[in-house]
């Protein structure tokens, strides 16, 4: 197929352009590089800077078979700070390009939903059918993405699927996880193993939670991309269909510590900081919907594999 993927230069989107090409579609990424490395972009895949929201016509006026559209702002915190960035940058982007792929009759669409549309969960494992009332601006312009989408599968027969990450984690061989400013657990912990940072925060132990710290769901970044590749396969025309990705099995921060203490052989000092804003107790994905729709099947859900994978990636960085 010939893909259009756009944030083809960040973390998520460079590791799915990198499988797309192996698997030997033809794939243009766009990515304005406001967070993206123009070297994380896969070779095999043509690039394209530009700020999608001007470009997005152009680059589909030659007739595309699918859009894979991860270009976003995310960052939870910022999106309290600054709302418009994420109004504008998330929401008016997006609708932007669902206006072309309308115009330019692109048949799929695949979508970078997260558990943050969820909010505070009432039930865990979060199933897909659970209420969504998020809790920070960054999961609402998702969400309103997610309705825009299936507007447009409705009225005009797109064959739409948004994935719901979870936390998504570890390195797919050169590509990686590298933000300017860091504030993901993983990568801040092996920061610290390699002596870039002294310790890391342990943003509160009091959560209802058997250690007191917060639990996750962590995604393999390369099971989290094979999905990509199952949802492009599975998309059916007129139904925007919504999955969860995640492993269904939930680790404590203290858990996730002692995992990176474990594969890097560091003693990584931690301290306990007081909560952060905005986070909820668990998060953990039932991602039964996946499995049985899409025949989609993690083969990484070992956290110390996800760990030794980004250890490995991070270490080669630094190099
Ligand atoms: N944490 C710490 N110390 C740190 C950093 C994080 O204790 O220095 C804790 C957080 O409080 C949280 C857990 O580690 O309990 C994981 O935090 P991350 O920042 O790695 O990830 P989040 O769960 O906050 O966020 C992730 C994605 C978001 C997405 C969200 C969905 O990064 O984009 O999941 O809920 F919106």
């Amino acid at each position: 197929m010939k893909l259009l993927v756009t944030g083809g230069a960040g973390y998520v989107g460079s590791v799915c352009a990198a499988r797309l090409v192996e698997e030997g579609h033809e794939v243009v990424v766009v990515d304005d590089l406001s967070t993206g490395h123009a070297d994380a972009v896969p070779d095999g895949a043509t690039f394209v800077q530009a700020d999608l929201a001007e470009a997005a016509d152009d680059l589909l006026a030659d007739g595309v078979d699918g859009v894979l559209h991860f270009a976003a702002k995310s960052l939870v915190g910022e999106s309290m700070t600054d709302p418009a960035k994420y109004w504008d940058g998330n929401v008016v982007t997006s609708l932007r390009l669902l206006a072309a792929v309308h115009r330019h009759q692109v048949p799929r669409l695949v979508f970078s939903s997260t558990a943050a549309t969820y909010g505070e969960p009432e039930q865990v494992p979060i199933p897909e059918s659970a209420p969504t009332r998020p809790t920070n601006t960054y999961g609402a312009t998702k969400l309103a993405i997610d309705h825009a989408i299936t507007s447009y599968a409705n009225a005009h027969g797109l064959a739409a699927v948004s994935l719901r990450y979870f936390n998504v984690a570890g390195a797919h061989g050169r590509f990686g996880e590298r933000h300017a400013v860091e504030t993901h657990l993983i990568p801040l912990v092996l920061q610290v193993a390699l002596e870039q940072r002294p310790k890391v925060s342990i943003y509160g132990e009091d959560w209802p939670t058997e250690d007191g710290t917060c639990v996750r769901d962590y995604i393999h970044v390369t099971d989290l991309a094979d999905a990509h590749l199952l949802a492009l396969k599975h998309a059916t025309a007129g139904e925007h269909r919504i999955y969860n990705l995640g492993n269904g099995t939930g680790f404590s921060v203290k858990q996730v510590i002692d995992a990176c203490r474990l594969v890097t052989g560091h003693p990584i000092p931690a301290e306990l900081a007081p909560r952060r804003a905005g986070d909820p107790a668990t998060l953990v994905a039932a991602a039964d919907r996946a499995r049985d729709e899409l025949g989609w099947k993690p083969e990484r859900p070992d956290l110390e594999t996800i760990v030794a994978d980004a250890w490995r990636f991070t270490q080669g960085r630094t190099k």
